[in-house]
């Protein structure tokens, strides 16, 4: 790749080729819960300084942060019935951004109706499964992705979201990479507690197939049969910026070109006692990247060691520098897939994933090798004798820091709440 290919696929600012196709696609930015208490939250997507706000009536807004008035920061404005409230002059905006109110100007001058000629940008959002989604592209937005997972039922969900100092496409290439798996989880994970463990299985062979919504790999360790759900259903790196696993989605949202917000949306079957399981609210939580004690990176859960990796790069990985080999397949098919798109978005057609008809917006289905435990069940004895569900049971493995009244209410609603928690320091064996 030369450095002017890797400029297109890594700029994602306004004005950008890159940028303007992500801007495509709804993107999840925060857990709706995390509004309960704390209404208004500066958040930077896309390289722009935005204010994301939830009002009185339980709107949320996404709006410019600099006020039209004088430019005061509108993330330290006050919600009221419909819309934000700048905290100088007073100023409110609705959430298409329109000025509603000047309260000086209206006493004074009313008949002049300043306010409707004053318009600051402001952004579609939506809340669907617990995540607050916004849309930045040009109108009309397509469909938000029902995908199926989000009507799963008896599920305990949880929501993390980490910020990630490097570029989302090195975050995003992660996603359609079968090989990693041996040695940055199980070979790593293992030799940082013991460093004479022994290796786990190779990989015999991996596999790349596209569809609709994203690209597909397969993995087929020597230990495993060809009839595994590894190799025969594989893992998708979902389009354009999610991986999804069967159990759980991670997207990698730009902040800005040097910044990713990694968004977690986790699902966890509740064993047949439990049911019927209905979740009021999903807890979102901030996952921390670096250990205060040592001030390096946390290494003991799956996705932070996939952090390393992605910080490792560089904040944005110089691909001048790369060398490809027989892995790489997927990488290759995912950066030619983003440069099609841009191709096919400037030519007037809809990208790779994009959804317009809400009839086939439904519970989309997509691969997933656990189907049958996640949509049917397990009695708590079964998931305690499986061999990979039942690790979830002793601690939450994804992410370091999870609150323990997260961890808590999980355990509740599984039904092994008195079970003790595992030192949230200690490396996962996988
Ligand atoms: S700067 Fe916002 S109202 Fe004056
Ligand atoms: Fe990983």
């Amino acid at each position: 790749m030369d450095a002017a290919e890797n400029d297109l696929l890594t700029r994602i600012g306004p004005g950008t080729r890159m940028g303007a196709l992500l801007r495509r696609h709804w993107m999840p930015i925060a857990g709706a819960s995390e509004f309960e208490e704390s209404r208004v939250k500066p958040v930077r997507l896309m390289g722009e300084d935005l204010v994301l706000y939830k009002d009185l009536s339980g709107n949320f807004g996404l709006v410019e942060r600099a006020c039209a008035h004088r430019r005061a920061d509108l993330s330290y404005g006050f919600v009221e019935k419909c819309g934000l409230r700048c905290n100088y002059h007073g100023w409110a905006y609705d959430q298409t951004g329109q000025c509603v109110e000047m309260p000086y100007e209206d006493t004074v001058a009313a008949k002049a109706k300043y306010k409707d000629k004053v318009k600051i940008l402001a952004y579609p959002v939506k809340v669907h499964a617990g995540l607050v989604w916004t849309y930045m592209g040009p109108l009309p937005a397509p469909e938000l992705p029902d995908w199926e997972p989000f009507s799963w039922a008896n599920g305990f969900r949880q929501i993390i979201i980490s910020e990630i100092p490097c570029n989302w496409l090195q975050c995003q290439e992660n996603s359609i990479d079968p090989v990693h798996f041996e040695w940055m989880h199980t070979n790593w994970s293992r030799r940082q507690t013991d460093i004479e463990a022994e290796l786990g299985p190779k990989h015999a062979k991996v596999g790349f197939d596209s569809f609709d919504y994203g690209l597909i790999y397969r993995r087929q360790r020597e230990d495993l049969p060809e009839d595994h759900s590894m190799w025969t259903v594989g893992r998708v790196a979902l389009w354009p910026n999610c991986f999804f696993l069967g159990d759980h989605f991670e997207w990698r949202v730009p902040i800005d070109d040097e910044n990713t917000l990694s968004v977690s949306w986790v699902f966890s079957r509740v064993p047949h006692e439990s049911e019927p399981y209905i979740q009021e609210v999903i807890p979102a939580w901030r996952g921390p990247i670096t250990d205060p004690e040592t001030g390096r990176w946390i290494s003991t859960h799956v996705i932070n060691q996939d952090f390393i990796a992605w910080v490792g790069q560089g904040r944005i990985a110089d691909r001048t520098k790369e060398r490809l080999g027989l892995s790489d397949r997927g990488i290759q098919m995912l950066r030619r897939q983003l440069l099609d798109d841009i191709e096919a978005m400037e030519a007037g057609q809809d990208p790779k994933g994009i959804i317009r008809d809400p009839a086939i917006n439904q519970a989309i289905e997509l691969p997933v090798a656990e189907r049958e435990v996640l949509t049917k069940g397990m009695s708590l004895a079964e998931f305690k004798a499986h061999p990979v569900f039942s690790k979830h049971l002793e601690r939450f493995m994804f992410q370091a820091g999870q609150p323990p009244e997260v961890w808590q209410a999980y355990c509740e609603a599984m039904g092994t709440a008195g079970a003790p928690a595992i030192d949230d320091r200690k490396v996962i064996e996988i």
